[in-house]
């Protein structure tokens, strides 16, 4: 890992940024660029390769925008990659140029997502910026095609100039696939605004009663919160499958099938039916407050079946200052201790869920003793301000 040279921070207060992020729609990787973005406002624009809520999100924070379309290339999905970049070869040909011709403005161009890193870093020869890229996923074959790892593996290796992992697990799974350029690779873990949580103040039954009612959730039911976009590994079967083992518990899914996972989300309702959960099963959709929906719950469960890079919604379940169940891979373990600050669980094991909700549930101790030492935790390794600071440093030294 490089040091940090002590002149950084007098030019860090300076640099120009180009951020560049494929999506726009609200997703972990959206919101950690959301605060960064912020933060550059007076000295950085943000181009989108397609549109979306993220935007007005941004130009509500006062971050210039612009997006960057081609509708060829953004319909490339993971599977279909290998024949999708020879169809949408011009469409990629132009984004890069125009890409390119916007970096060129800027002292950096950071890149947030996987379709950013292979637009913004294919247009270096026109741009000649230094390039950062903010890994957000587990590139392992698990999650990503072959030709996509090939490329990613490429760009890494001959063209960029820092990347920042948004856990170890995601840093080690790129520095197997790059054959060890781990010492081009630092880890800054997302952070999260615990003030907004912690404005709720402490709030007693009838507080949360009255919490409840405004959201429309049952009042006296024990409630257990799933926040999180509807994909099949994320893992929203599983706590419904669990539901099926616990007594008078309601689940509340909070969050939106945010790219086209529909079959999915019908059949999550389709298995609440099959196994007679349907009345405890709270479908809400994507919403914005999430701080006052995670301090109606009980307990906050993240149930990804295959390894979650970071996992924003786990620290965001700390910061509410409630016991947080979350399964065990990825970049989990870097937040979760089990039974210090929250309860791991194996991926995939409705059983052991139910179980752990169970114990949480038979013990409001020690539920309470977890979600205070989460709530510490949650403020000293993950708070927005850390995380703006070692991003801040780590684009400044991407120009060294
Ligand atoms: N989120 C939200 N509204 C919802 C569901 C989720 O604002 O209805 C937010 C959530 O608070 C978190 C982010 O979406 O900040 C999801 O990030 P995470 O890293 O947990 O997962 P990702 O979707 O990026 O894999
Ligand atoms: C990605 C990952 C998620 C992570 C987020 C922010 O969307 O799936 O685990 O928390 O990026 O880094």
């Amino acid at each position: 890992m490089t040091q940090p040279r002590l002149a950084a921070d007098s030019s860090a207060q300076t640099l120009t940024v180009l951020f560049v992020d494929q999506s726009g729609q609200l997703g972990g990787a959206e919101f950690a660029l959301l605060s960064l973005a912020g933060r550059y406002a007076s000295r950085g624009k943000v181009v989108l390769l397609s549109e979306g809520p993220f935007r007005a999100r941004l130009e509500a924070l006062g971050v210039h925008v612009q997006v960057i379309g081609n509708e060829r290339v953004s319909s490339i999905h993971r599977q279909s990659i290998r024949f999708g970049w020879l169809r949408a070869l011009p469409g990629i040909a132009s984004q890069v140029r125009a890409i390119a011709a916007e970096a060129k403005r800027f002292d950096v161009l950071f890149l947030n997502t996987q379709k950013a890193l292979v637009l913004g870093a294919l247009g270096k020869p026109f741009h000649r910026r230094p390039v950062i890229w903010y890994l957000h996923d587990i590139m392992s074959a698990q999650h990503f095609g072959f030709v996509q790892r090939v490329i990613v593996k490429w760009i890494v290796c001959h063209v960029v100039d820092r990347v920042v992992a948004n856990s170890r697990a995601s840093a080690q799974a790129l520095a197997a696939l790059t054959g060890g350029a781990a010492d081009r690779l630092t880890v800054v873990h997302n952070g999260i605004d615990t003030s907004i949580f912690d404005s709720f103040g402490s709030l007693d039954a009838s507080d949360i009663a009255v919490l409840r009612r405004r959201l429309g959730l049952p009042e006296h039911a024990w409630l257990a919160g799933l926040f999180g976009r509807i994909a099949p590994w994320k893992g929203q079967h599983v706590a419904i499958a669990a539901l099926a083992r616990l007594q008078d518990v309601h689940l509340v899914l909070v969050g939106d099938a945010l790219y086209g996972e529909h079959a999915y989300a019908q059949e999550l309702r389709d298995l609440a039916k099959r196994i007679g959960v349907t009345e405890r099963v709270h479908f809400v959709g994507f919403r914005d407050e999430i701080p006052a929906w995670m301090k109606a719950m009980d307990v906050i469960l993240h149930t990804s079946t295959e390894p979650e890079p970071f996992g924003r919604v786990i620290v965001e379940g700390m910061a509410a200052a409630k016991p947080v169940i979350a399964t065990a891979a990825g970049g989990v373990t870097e937040i979760i201790q089990h039974q210090h600050n929250g309860w791991l669980v194996q991926p995939g094991d409705e059983r052991e869920l139910a179980d752990a909700v169970s114990s949480l549930r038979a013990s409001p101790d020690l539920a309470q003793r977890l979600a205070e030492q989460g709530h510490a935790d949650a403020q000293r390794d993950f708070s927005l301000d850390g995380f703006l600071r070692k991003m801040t440093q780590e684009i400044a030294n991407t120009t060294r």
